[in-house]
């Protein structure tokens, strides 16, 4: 049907926009010789996840035990929770889940190793294991160097484990808006993993990956030679939020393209400046910024609750009319995924595809 037809709000990918994503991030692993293992908590949808992996990812990630279990029922055979996993209930989940596929986690305490091994030995099953390290982000993960090589140690002797390496996210890395900023700060971070590398090498422990990075940082952990796992996910999507991340001549980062909007009707024109939406804060996530109206400069979206939002335009000649259909760009794409049942796939203003968000809620 014509994308006009699609009733509103709706979540919807330009599929142009959204292959030439895919295959520019691709495109810098190959020539940069580092693996792909794209974030699968941004999509939460196996359709889209078997399209990276088509593109040579060697697997995905997930934040969550039960997206990783959506991912697997998708037919994804390798996947990473990037992501420290606390209690039996979870554990238990991932280690039955890992008879199925090539499953690991991270860790950054002695507790959740043991209880990691306890739930593999209890299924009868393996578990990769990575120790995360705080790369100045000052979330999960150990201080690097002993600490890290100290709980490599206790995964390397713990049953039904197999140490795999590194994850070395820097997260508040990744919207620093300033080139330069962003750059000596990811390079920090990219010290810190190289320098536990070197500790873990000297007794003995070997990493067969290292892994971190995100859309704002990848070109230096993808170039530097110490990683070799980017686990992007924003990448394929963009939001208002990457929009204001700057490249290197301090304009906005361009290498990817806006792919994914809300879909809205004007339902409301009550002043002569102002058309309501009926996208509210339970269409798009409001969490990092306001949304952005796509096409137009010169509105101002103002939040209207949970079922509205406001479009004020300083030339009311522009206004759409009642019954319109607009497009917004997310404030923030992950939370904005996260509200809908289905990605409505568009090119050339028709729709072509519609991808079930089998991860929706999956937040165990
Ligand atoms: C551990 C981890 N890795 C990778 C990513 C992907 O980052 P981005 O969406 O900025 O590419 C995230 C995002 O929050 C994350 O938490």
């Amino acid at each position: 049907m014509p994308l006009d037809q699609v009733d509103t709000p709706a979540l919807i990918v330009d599929l142009d926009a959204f292959e030439a994503n895919l295959e520019t991030m691709a495109a810098f692993g190959k020539k940069h010789g580092v693996n792909l293992r794209p974030h699968a908590k941004t999509h939460k949808c196996a359709v889209v996840g078997q399209k990276q992996v088509a593109k040579g990812a060697i697997g995905l990630c997930t934040q969550k035990v039960s997206e990783a279990e959506a991912m697997v029922q998708g037919g994804i055979a390798d996947v990473y929770v990037s992501n420290e996993v606390m209690g039996p209930r979870k554990l238990e989940r991932l280690a039955a889940l890992a008879r199925e596929a090539k499953l690991s986690l991270c860790v950054d305490h002695p507790d959740q190793i043991a209880q990691a091994s306890a739930a593999a030995v209890k299924f009868k099953s393996e578990l990769g294991c990575r120790v995360e390290i705080n790369t100045g982000g000052n979330r999960c993960g150990v201080e690097p160097g002993e600490p890290a090589v100290d709980l490599a140690k206790r995964i390397a002797k713990a049953p039904g484990l197999r140490f795999e390496g590194l994850q070395a996210y820097f997260g508040r890395a990744q919207h620093i808006e300033d080139w330069a900023e962003r750059k000596t700060q990811s390079l920090e971070g990219i010290d810190k993993a190289k320098r536990t590398q070197e500790a873990l090498a000297k007794v003995g422990l070997a990493c067969t990956y290292i892994g971190g990075a995100g859309t704002g940082t990848y070109e230096w952990e993808g170039s530097t030679g110490v990683y070799n796992e980017l686990q992007v996910g924003s990448y394929l999507f963009m939001d208002v939020g990457y929009h204001k991340v700057l490249d290197a001549k301090g304009k906005p980062m361009s290498e990817f393209r806006q792919s994914l909007f809300v879909y809205s009707t004007v339902m409301s024109r009550p002043a002569s400046n102002r058309a309501v939406l009926d996208a509210g804060v339970k269409a798009c996530s409001v969490d990092a910024g306001p949304p952005r109206l796509w096409g137009e400069d010169d509105v101002d979206y103002v939040r209207g609750g949970d079922e509205h939002c406001s479009l004020v335009y300083k030339n009311p000649n522009r206004v759409p009319a009642l019954g319109d259909k607009v497009k917004l760009v997310p404030g923030h794409c992950d939370p904005t995924v996260n509200m809908y049942d289905w990605y409505v796939g568009v090119r050339g203003g028709r729709v072509e595809s519609l991808w079930p968000i089998v991860a929706r809620g999956a937040l165990l």
